[in-house]
């Protein structure tokens, strides 16, 4: 029988406990990435909700396990990619956005004026917890002109309102949700 992609990221996922620091239950989805089978089955199922009607003319990956599925997804459907990084590793010109961690703040950049304006952008990431990550990156993408059409991660957890922070801004898409 052929694996669903969700069945297959709920197999793959390992559970690493105390990772980054004590107390926190670190969902490693790198084995996904590994997996020839699996990577290119999930990137299809993150993108194929979106690649109806206008669909999306580049993907938008998150630093850092974003990057990979973005790629994945914009090599399917021979689109292109931005990468959303975190502060202080892109060149030039860029937009900053300061967000909310679960403890602590962040930022992530954007380089600006690299694809059209109103560019139809499919965001990408590995995991949706509070969704602070991914409201400042479709807050950046919006910044630079273009228009994010959806949000696509693995996993969501469960209980830190994720989804119903983005939804009111873009449709969410994930494979799996599993307890914060
Ligand atoms: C994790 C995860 C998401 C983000 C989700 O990244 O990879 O990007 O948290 O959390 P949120 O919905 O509460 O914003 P993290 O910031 O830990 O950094 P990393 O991807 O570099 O490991
Ligand atoms: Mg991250």
């Amino acid at each position: 029988m052929t694996d669903s992609a969700a069945a297959l990221v709920e197999r793959l996922t390992t559970i690493v406990p105390d990772f980054p620091k004590p107390g926190v239950l670190f969902r490693d989805v790198t084995p996904v990435f590994a997996d020839p089978i699996a990577f290119g089955r999930v990137c299809e199922a993150l993108a194929a909700p979106f690649a109806v009607g206008a669909g999306f003319a580049a993907v938008a990956g998150i630093e850092a396990r974003g990057f990979a599925l973005a790629g994945g997804i914009a090599a399917q459907h021979q689109v292109g990619v931005l990468t959303v990084r975190k502060a202080g590793k892109l060149p030039g010109e860029v937009l900053s956005e300061q967000y909310a961690l679960e403890y602590g703040e962040a930022e992530l950049e954007l380089r600006p004026g690299q694809l059209e304006p109103g560019t139809r952008v499919l965001v990408v990431d590995d995991v949706l917890a509070t969704g602070g990550t991914a409201a400042a990156t479709v807050t950046l993408l919006e910044r630079a002109g273009y228009q994010a059409i959806g949000f696509a991660a693995l996993l969501e957890l469960d209980g830190l309102s994720g989804r119903e922070r983005i939804e009111p801004r873009l449709p969410v898409t994930t494979l799996g949700r599993v307890p914060a």
